[in-house]
């Protein structure tokens, strides 16, 4: 059995003088087992990463999305330890940004031009601002998630803190559902029509192209949020991808394997209202070692190959997936949704049991094999195939004490710690 001594006392003394011990809500202890789960990293390599106990875990939650490499890549840390040599956010721009920009640019095919943050949520608020300020509107319809800000935390459910009438200036509109985004367009001027293109088991045929045709008959801006999909499945994002272009797209995440950068892209004229004075402004924004790590991941992600070989590891874990759910006869408690390059499972509850007791048990049970994972997958360009196949036979095994689970209207035999609790729960069981 692994020890987790370390982790917890870290745990304990950072509860006292830190919420959740975490900056990122999943990342914290609640989203694991308390006691069977790591809860500090000391390093990683590759897709390998090394807790401060000293076990060693395959890691398919890649930061939940940034690492894209792979951690600790010779290439990207060159141009780092390069960078940081000579300054880190300077009183001038570096040569990094404008190379970086030009090369946003060449790839995405939306991008006339571009303009660095930090986070996703950064992105998506300048394109949104972008958006209110071109139309002269004020309302925004979305699909996703989109971050920690007023705009669009204030429409979900979670939206403690917001003032209710920013609240009310966002809705939520049904992904894959043309008719749903028709009536909302049609209740109120829309400055900004803002999705992520990919969610669930993706777009159905022709829902993209019906999504901007609706945006720009209504004369609202569409915006793609590729804070997740962008540099996951292909080297343009989605719109690549399904060959649609927005007007503006927020990318972050993936973009410097780990570092923190971000980026709103899209149409020059929408742009270029910056320079009248809308306000996208950030002292970090222009930071140069993030900047030099993205122009070195995004070399490495350029590589020919690179996409097909998430693709086929994606295909093997997904398929492994369906098979298992299939084998162990668990349709009902467990369903994988989401494109090969990122997915996984979600979890439902059955008899006594809830959503979180089945997911606690397929938590533990990976962890104890040595696999990271939510319930989601991350990929990136270092999993091969000896790791997806460790990863679907703890999927064999955790299906196995699920069921187990299931027999017994009980999971208490099988769980040693904690339940996973996270501070956000469905409401459905
Ligand atoms: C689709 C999407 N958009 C925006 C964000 C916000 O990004 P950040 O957490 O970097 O602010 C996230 C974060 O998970 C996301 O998944």
């Amino acid at each position: 059995m692994k020890s987790y001594k370390r982790s917890e006392e870290l745990l304990e003394r950072e509860l006292k003088v830190s919420p959740l011990a975490a900056q990122t809500f999943s990342k914290s202890y609640r989203y694991f087992c308390r006691g069977e789960a790591p809860s500090f990293m000391e390093r990683g390599e590759g897709c390998y990463i090394y807790d401060v106990d000293g076990n060693r875990f395959i890691d398919y939650m890649c930061a939940l999305g940034p690492i894209t490499v792979g951690y600790n890549d010779p290439m990207v840390n060159g141009a780092v330890i390069k960078q940081v040599g000579k300054f880190a956010a300077g009183s001038l721009q570096s040569e990094c940004e404008a190379l970086l920009a030009e090369k946003l640019c060449e790839i995405i095919p939306c991008a006339e031009s571009v303009r660095f943050v930090k986070n996703g949520s950064d992105a998506t608020t300048a394109a949104v601002r972008l958006a209110r300020a071109y139309t002269g509107r004020e309302a925004v319809l979305m699909s996703g998630y989109h971050g920690m800000n007023d705009w669009s935390i204030g429409a979900s459910e979670n939206n403690r803190g917001v003032p209710k009438a920013v609240c009310e200036l966002t809705k939520n509109f049904r992904y894959n559902d043309l008719s749903d985004l028709e009536e909302k367009l049609r209740e109120r001027e829309v400055a900004a029509v803002i999705l992520e293109p990919i969610q669930s088991n993706g777009p159905k045929d022709g829902y993209l192209e019906g999504v901007k045709s609706l945006a720009h008959k209504y004369g609202a801006v569409l915006i793609f949020d590729e804070v997740v999909s962008g540099f996951h499945y292909a080297l343009g994002g989605a719109q690549e991808m399904f060959g649609v272009t927005p007007d503006l797209v927020a990318f972050g995440k993936g973009m410097a394997n780990g570092y923190p950068i971000s980026a709103v892209a899209g149409k020059r004229e929408l742009l270029s209202q910056i320079e009248q004075g809308v306000f996208i402004s950030t002292t970090f924004g222009g930071e140069s070692v993030s900047m030099a790590a993205a122009l070195a991941t995004i070399s490495i992600l350029e590589r020919p190959g690179f996409y097909d070989h998430i693709n086929k590891i994606g295909k093997m874990m997904r398929d492994g997936i369906v098979r298992l759910i299939d084998k162990h006869r668990l349709g009902d408690v467990v369903s994988v949704s989401g494109l090969d390059a990122h997915s996984g499972l979600a979890f439902d509850g059955k008899g006594s049991l809830s959503y979180l007791d089945v997911q606690s048990v397929y938590s533990q049970t990976m962890i104890d094999r040595g696999v990271l994972v939510f319930a989601l997958y991350f990929l990136n360009g270092s999993h091969t195939e000896k790791e997806a196949e460790v990863y679907l036979d703890a999927t064999d095994e955790a299906f196995t004490n699920i069921r187990r689970a299931l027999e017994l209207d009980s999971v208490e035999p099988l769980l040693r710690g904690g339940k996973v609790d996270p501070v956000f729960k469905r409401n459905i069981k």
